[in-house]
């Protein structure tokens, strides 16, 4: 099993626990759902790719061909969920600076910033991919994703 099935699990539970210990929890205010749910839309497409690694490692003919398929069923709406995340994002920002303003004395605001950014470069090559599929986009688009779960796991953490 790839070493992303592990760090994707850890980033879950530590955005849950982030969550239920909010100071809103249960009730939950409209920045942090739709930041949660927009995290939720990314891992979801971020998982494709511990899927992915997997497929490449693994000896297991079987495993490998079941995965695939999974894969491949997933595969059309790839482009639509990560969209989703980013318009999950937008409003989670939106909120976030209508309620608090934006400080960049904001350690955690200025993580979530650069994932924002991120995360509009993500979708962007991702769509782009569309019109011109060459190998240097593929790897720009997976280094965009290494970066944006490294973004995303600072600005929960901090
Ligand atoms: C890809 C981009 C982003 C993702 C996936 C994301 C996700 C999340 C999640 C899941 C939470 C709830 C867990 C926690 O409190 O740590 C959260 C909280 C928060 N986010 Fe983001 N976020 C993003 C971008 C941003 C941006 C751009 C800003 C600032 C403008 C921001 C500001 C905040 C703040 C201030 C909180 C804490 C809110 C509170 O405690 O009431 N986030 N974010």
């Amino acid at each position: 099993m790839s070493k992303w099935f592990y760090w994707n699990t850890a980033l879950f539970f530590m955005v849950i626990v982030q969550v239920v210990t909010h100071f809103t929890f249960p009730t939950l205010s409209l920045p942090i759902i739709f930041g949660f749910i927009g995290f939720l839309f990314f891992l979801f497409n971020w998982t494709r790719n511990a899927v992915f690694s997997t497929i490449r490692n693994i000896d297991n003919r079987k495993t490998k061909i079941k995965l695939a398929n999974l894969s491949k069923k997933v595969m059309p709406f790839h482009r639509y969920t990560g969209t989703t995340a980013l318009v999950f994002i937008m409003m989670h920002v939106f909120f976030i600076v209508n309620w608090y303003g934006f400080s960049f004395n904001n350690i955690k605001m200025i993580f979530g910033l650069l994932a924002f950014i991120n995360l509009i470069f993500m979708v962007l090559t991702g769509w782009w991919r569309l019109v011109k599929p060459t190998g240097k986009l593929r790897r720009i688009h997976l280094r965009l994703g290494i970066s944006l779960f490294i973004l995303i796991t600072l600005h929960v953490l901090f």
